[in-house]
């Protein structure tokens, strides 16, 4: 089976999609590798995401990721986003194909493109280097 029980059920019932009207952040990414993109919205009460949502225009294992963090980061305090890890996606997916690595990198940096898109618009200060992209990842074919 390519695809484990979960991806599938994320990629078929995706959690928390469609646009945000009053997002206080929006991250947009794409993926040199695929030209997938994937975007996600926050609502930022304090320091908590009260909501979240995404749109992304890409394959099953990029909705499945989106749809996955979105589910991972809601409710949460901006720090545990910010931690969130592409491995930590991908775990909780029950793993993905090693050539669909890279589509869980687009939701880690889609997260943290928003948090940064909302201390950008609110003025807050933040060390750049938080935000610093990862390696594009290489795929185990
Ligand atoms: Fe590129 Fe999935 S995001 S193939």
């Amino acid at each position: 089976m390519l695809y484990s029980a979960k991806v599938m059920d994320h990629f078929m019932n995706p959690r928390n999609a469609g646009v945000m009207e009053d997002a206080d952040g929006i991250g947009e990414v794409g993926s040199a590798k695929c030209g997938d993109i994937m975007k996600i919205y926050l609502k930022i009460d304090g320091d908590i995401i009260s909501d979240v949502s995404f749109e992304t225009f890409g394959c099953g294992s990029a909705i499945a990721s989106s749809s996955m963090a979105t589910e991972m980061i809601k409710g949460q305090l901006l720090s545990r986003a910010m931690a969130l890890t592409n491995q930590a996606v991908a775990e909780a997916l029950d793993g993905l194909p090693a050539n669909k690595l890279h589509c869980s990198v687009l939701a880690e940096q889609a997260v943290k493109a928003a948090i940064q898109d909302y201390y950008d618009k609110n003025q807050i200060p933040y060390d750049p280097a938080d935000f610093a992209k990862p390696e594009e990842i290489q795929d185990g074919e």
